[in-house]
């Protein structure tokens, strides 16, 4: 069986970075196709497994719009015959919308929907078409020649992601990332739900938000008591209740329990307080603190600024880089995104 992904274009490689992460640390057993910029099919899931996995996909994924069942893979040709051969009675309850996105192709997209709809209405008995907020959509993805016909089971909350934005969390203090961005680095660091997740410069908390949105247990910390407390707000806020928070400078970390993922956002530029370090050697202080108290197969997952060069820093301290992405921000800042390990030779 096979699930479709409807990927947001706003970075080339972040958001197959972080399904393929989604797909490693959940252990799901299928085969991802990418099938143009935006659209990712995977393939070969077994109907045992289907259902899990399109809820933990839309459980966690942040720069994915829309997660569909493939109910058939058709052709611009073959696409009457193809519907007509559905029972749509097995995915349709009361009413729906037939719904086409473009990749690469030209066809209409207006003709196609109501063409689809009528035929699902002629061939359906007691079910209506309804545009608005459907109990059921049909969505068709239309590539080339090749046209998906998929049926969205789970819906993927991608609202949240505007709802939960640094100016409309109860404590608001400028320099933190966007919702989608920690969402991703959460999931870039390979954690899963009910595992302990660590963000030493957790400031206003917008990384653990993600984190304990998507089951983990989370641990904040920061050298400024104002954020600690932020933290613990904004946590509540969300409905988080499994969270600590401590007002300690990164120096002093020493954890209880080893964690299962780092996620952080260290601070750097002039508008940033870095405690009493200097520049960026609070980096290599964060490396030094963090690599005991994170369990051996730990990953940490951390942004930093593109002039900063963090390979030698981390190779001092025995970890060594996974992948990296780098977003440009403006100008004159570019943001890495770098995913890191302990080292594995020793
Ligand atoms: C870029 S902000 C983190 C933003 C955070 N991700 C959020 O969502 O608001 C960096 C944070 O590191 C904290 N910080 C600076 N120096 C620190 C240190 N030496 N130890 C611990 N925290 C520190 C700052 O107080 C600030 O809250």
């Amino acid at each position: 069986m096979e699930l479709l992904c409807i990927q947001s274009q706003e970075h080339p490689t972040l958001p197959q970075g972080e399904l393929k992460a989604v797909i490693e640390c959940e252990e799901m057993e299928c085969n991802l196709n990418v099938i143009t910029e935006g659209l990712v099919t995977l393939d070969t899931i077994s109907s045992q497994n289907i259902d899990e996995y399109y809820q933990i996909l839309t459980r966690r994924l942040g720069y994915t719009h829309e997660v569909h069942q493939i109910i058939k893979t058709s052709s611009i040709n073959d696409l009457e015959e193809d519907i007509l051969s559905i029972k749509w009675q097995d995915y349709i309850n009361e009413n729906f919308a037939v719904r086409l996105k473009r990749f690469n192709s030209d066809v209409d997209t207006v003709a196609i929907e109501r063409k689809v709809g009528s035929l699902i209405l002629e061939k359906t008995e007691n079910i209506k078409v309804k545009l608005n907020n459907p109990d059921s959509l049909v969505r068709l993805v239309a590539f080339k020649d090749i046209i998906y016909i998929a049926i969205e089971k789970y819906h993927l909350n991608k609202k949240h992601f505007e709802d939960i934005k640094p100016h409309k969390r109860p404590f608001f203090y400028p320099g933190s990332m966007s919702p989608k961005l920690a969402r991703c680095m959460v999931n870039l660091s390979r954690v899963k739900a009910g595992q302990l997740v660590l963000d030493p410069f957790c400031g206003t908390g917008g990384i653990l938000i993600e984190a304990g949105l998507i089951g983990c247990k989370v641990v904040g910390s920061d050298v400024n008591w104002k954020m600690k407390n932020g933290t613990a707000i904004n946590l509540d806020y969300c409905g988080i209740t499994d969270y600590r928070t401590f007002h300690l400078d990164v120096r002093e970390l020493k954890m209880y329990e080893k964690v299962a993922g780092v996620v952080t956002d260290p601070p750097y530029g002039i508008s940033t307080s870095t405690g009493d370090i200097e520049g960026n050697d609070i980096f290599k202080e964060f490396f030094h603190a963090i690599y005991d108290n994170m369990a051996d197969d730990a990953y940490l997952c951390m942004a930093s600024p593109h002039y900063v060069d963090l390979n030698p820093m981390m190779s001092e301290v025995g970890f060594e880089l996974v992948e990296q992405y780098s977003i440009k921000m403006h100008r004159s800042l570019t943001r890495i995104i770098s995913v890191i390990q302990k080292s594995q030779k020793k």
